[in-house]
């Protein structure tokens, strides 16, 4: 690797990660048990929440949701255009149906209002585009919190009670965000969802190299994912080979294999203690990145909403080309040739060959996520970013940007 380079995201794995590694390594103990167990509690609490289950990834986080809250062949379930393959591919683990739905240009995030209409359409048997004939309605949303900006989740929740819909957080950024709710209180992102659902790739805020958590108040659904993410057999399958198992078990339903391992839960305990830290640190950086960029022609910068603090998973600038004179993918290049890596989030995902296939969707479909996916780039962002990079990122991208 070029050392000279800046990559987009780097972890920040300190000594107190590695030594419980270790000691993980030499218990003889690899996968789920004890520290996975200690990862999960601490988690709750961190989060908030009465449940939380470690899994191997996000992705394996919200397909366990949505199979905990009932989700069937035909059912609807609407999902922002602007996010991951993850959140919208869980849906089809089931033959169901993800409604795309436009974002909000401001933020990224879900427009809950285009959302309302759809629902309402849908319901009044009106043509939706991607929603096919034959259906069981809308059973559930999965909005996302896109780049660690917490999406309007007073407003999504009035719209799930008013529908009856489940809401399952797609909470991959927000390790940690916080929104205010209803009267005022500070809350950690995922609380206001059914089940909150956390990624701990390797870029995110703390990371486990891969991994998620499911995160729920409700006990039934807490059981039903925690046995569906070790083969659907019975309570505590990971404990049949210590000393408080038996060899005993019994198969309740065909689960998956999603358990997160030891080895991974022994980053996780220490990446959570500093949760808090290195958002403190990644709001320092993109309060750096505002205030460099400040008044540069065609740069529009991120800005946090007011009732939310933002876990800056991601700094996204747009391109305006029409000011600049050079367009995103060009301005990608050069950074890149500059040494400097940028990232993309996301291509819509209707514009992806599946989903134009599958569902018909075209270009147009939903304009506001077709601007902004033109126009945005993701700039680096990590806690220790030497601050020399820093400063050469601005100098190249001004440069660039003249
Ligand atoms: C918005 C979003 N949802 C879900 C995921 C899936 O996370 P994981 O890689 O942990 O499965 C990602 C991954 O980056 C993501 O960005």
């Amino acid at each position: 690797m070029d050392k000279n380079f800046i990559n987009y995201h780097r972890p920040a794995i300190g000594t107190e990660e590695i030594r419980e590694v270790i000691a993980c390594l030499k218990s003889g103990w690899l996968t789920t048990a004890t520290r996975t167990k200690q990862f999960e509690a601490d988690f709750a609490k961190f989060a908030d929440a009465k449940f939380a289950v470690a899994v191997n990834s996000c992705t394996a986080a919200l397909h366990l949701a949505l199979e905990a809250v009932g989700i069937r062949e035909g059912d609807l379930v609407i999902v922002p255009t602007m996010t991951f393959a993850a959140t919208a591919e869980v849906v089809r683990y089931f033959n169901a149906i993800p409604v795309l739905v436009d974002v909000n240009e401001d933020d990224f995030c879900i427009d809950l209002d285009q959302a309302e209409d759809i629902i309402k359409r849908i319901k009044s048997r009106e043509k939706v585009v991607g929603v096919p004939k034959k259906h069981n309605g809308v059973k559930a949303i999965i909005p996302v919190h896109y780049g660690g900006q917490p999406y309007d989740v007073n407003k999504c929740r009035k719209l799930c009670r008013k529908h009856g819909l489940f809401l399952i957080d797609d909470a991959a950024h927000v390790c940690p965000a916080y929104y205010k709710d209803e009267k005022g209180r500070w809350q950690y992102a995922g609380k206001g969802a059914d089940i909150a659902c956390y990624s701990f790739y390797a870029n995110k805020t703390i990371t486990t190299g891969e991994g998620g958590m499911a995160t729920t108040d409700n006990q039934a659904w807490a059981d039903r994912m925690r046995i569906m993410s070790l083969h659907g057999i019975s309570k505590d399958a990971w404990k049949r080979f210590t000393k408080s198992g038996t060899w005993y078990y019994e198969i309740v339903a065909p689960g998956f294999k999603y358990n997160m391992t030891d080895i991974a839960a022994s980053l996780g305990i220490h990446q959570l203690k500093k949760a808090n830290k290195f958002m403190a640190e990644r709001k320092k950086l993109a309060e750096a990145y505002g205030k460099a960029l400040k008044g540069t022609l065609g740069i529009i910068l991120p800005k946090e909403k007011p009732g939310t603090k933002h876990s800056w998973h991601l700094y996204v600038i747009r391109i305006d080309s029409a000011v600049t004179g050079i367009h995103r993918n060009k301005a990608y290049d050069k950074m890149k040739a500059a040494g400097i890596g940028c990232s993309v989030h996301y291509t819509p995902l209707h514009l992806h060959p599946y989903y134009r296939k599958k569902f018909g969707f075209k270009k147009g479909d939903f304009p506001v996520a077709e601007k902004l996916a033109d126009q945005c780039l993701s700039m680096p962002l990590y806690p220790g970013l030497p601050r020399k990079s820093f400063q050469r990122i601005i100098s190249t991208l001004k440069g660039i940007v003249k």
